[in-house]
């Protein structure tokens, strides 16, 4: 069966399993992981978890063992659109509201309805793994803007706007993940937040607002979520329970106009039908009581111990001229070493694990065209601090010898 000549154009060639492979050395024994973006083991509160979770079955069993409808349960849009309003200032009706198996799937089906093959989506860039391979296996081709420490660089974005209005490649949607950004753990300033969002409504783009990691903040103050300024209905927002509550549930949520709404949630049915029942009830009854915003104080707790280990380690053991950008909330560190001939951080990983027992993700996992080169994501919200500090050890002396023997 020559399988090559059947699949669509993007499926055809190398398929991209950078996700698959963080996955893999995450799980890998004896490994210090910077890897997956995984909460710790430790953030789970699993006592109180367990207790809601039996308490489910035994008197909502035959719901929580059912399918759902489509969109999600009544009760958890109601819970997630008062949530929205009190945590993000965000005022929508639970009809605006789907609940999605993760947030990759809100974006899955948001590209599904969006786009063809060739259409234009502009991101920033670095941008996270999942959502650029999410994008480009739709057939289009992603437009970069790229980011300094205060997250996209919104002014080079109007320009691109301006330019590609006048010609026929109008870009289908923006994407960004404006708060502790994966991967480069860069917030956007609120004056680039008002911009942007002006941005998208003057051209008429769809703005996604990703906000997987924007609870976890551990230093700095409050920046408004892109949803809140929206005045024209352009933003797109996606939630997940992944980091504030448990990603094995797979729930996350899609926030949108509800003529959009009703496309996604037909496009969800020829997906999953709807996302898992016994999921749903779970986050729900520990919204209800309190269990996120419990665990997300602490993760924050832990999450600030461990960066600063991280930066500390970055500090002691890595090469001079390396540079990185301190997260004030969020799972990553943004890593780029000196820039020197030949230093590829892909080619490097495998040895890196070999040798010194250590994982990363490549910098070019984040780039819709290769570009990483000489950067790495670091992932501090597992490892404890001591692992923390014996990992940057390992990985500092590995970059410090690739680097002295020229890469
Ligand atoms: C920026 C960002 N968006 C979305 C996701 C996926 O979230 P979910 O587990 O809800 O699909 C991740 C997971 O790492 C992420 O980093």
């Amino acid at each position: 069966m020559e399988w090559n000549e059947i699949l669509v154009p993007a499926w055809r060639g190398e398929a991209n399993t950078d996700i698959a492979e963080i996955m893999r050395l995450s799980e890998t024994e004896g490994v210090i992981s910077f890897a997956g973006g995984f909460p710790g083991a430790d953030m789970f509160r699993l006592p109180e978890v367990s207790e809601v979770g039996a308490r489910i079955l035994a008197e909502n069993g035959a719901a929580a063992l059912q399918y759902g409808p489509t969109a999600g349960f009544s009760a958890l849009r109601e819970y997630l659109a008062d949530r929205m309003r009190a945590r993000f200032g965000v005022a929508i009706s639970p009809a605006e509201v789907t609940i999605t198996s993760g947030a990759l799937q809100g974006l899955d089906l948001i590209c599904r309805v969006l786009l063809e093959p060739g259409d234009v989506v502009i991101s920033e860039a670095p941008s996270y793994v999942g959502a650029l391979q999410t994008i480009i296996a739709y057939g289009a081709r992603v437009e970069e803007i790229p980011t300094d420490e205060e997250g996209m660089q919104v002014d080079l974005l109007a320009e691109r706007l301006a330019a590609l209005s006048t010609s026929a490649r109008r870009p289908k949607f923006i994407y960004t993940v404006p708060t502790f950004q994966n991967p480069s753990g860069a917030t956007l300033s609120s004056a680039r937040r008002r911009l942007l969002v002006d941005l998208a409504a003057a051209y008429g783009v769809p703005l996604v607002e990703d906000s997987a990691y924007a609870e976890l903040r551990f230093a700095g103050s409050e920046v408004p979520t892109l949803k809140s300024l929206d005045k024209s209905g352009a933003v797109l927002f996606l939630g997940t329970f992944s980091k504030i509550l448990s990603p094995g549930l797979r729930l996350g949520w899609v926030v949108a106009p509800e003529t959009f709404t009703a496309k996604l949630i037909a496009v969800k049915q020829t997906s999953d039908q709807c996302s898992s029942s016994l999921s749903q009830l779970l986050a729900l009854e520990c919204g209800r009581r309190g269990i996120i915003e419990r665990q997300v104080k602490a993760s924050c707790a832990l999450l600030k111990e461990r960066a600063a280990a991280m930066s500390a380690g970055l500090k002691r053991h890595f090469p001079a001229g390396t540079h990185w950008v301190e997260p004030q909330g969020g799972f990553f560190t943004w890593v780029t070493l000196p820039d020197a001939p030949g230093l590829d951080t892909a080619r490097l990983l495998k040895q890196a694990v070999a040798e010194e027992k250590v994982a990363y993700v490549a910098g070019r996992s984040f780039y819709a065209h290769g570009q990483g080169a000489n950067q790495l994501r670091l992932s501090f919200s597992y490892p404890s601090p001591a692992d923390i500090e014996e990992g940057t050890k390992r990985l500092g002396r590995f970059f410090q010898q690739a680097l002295a023997a020229g890469a």
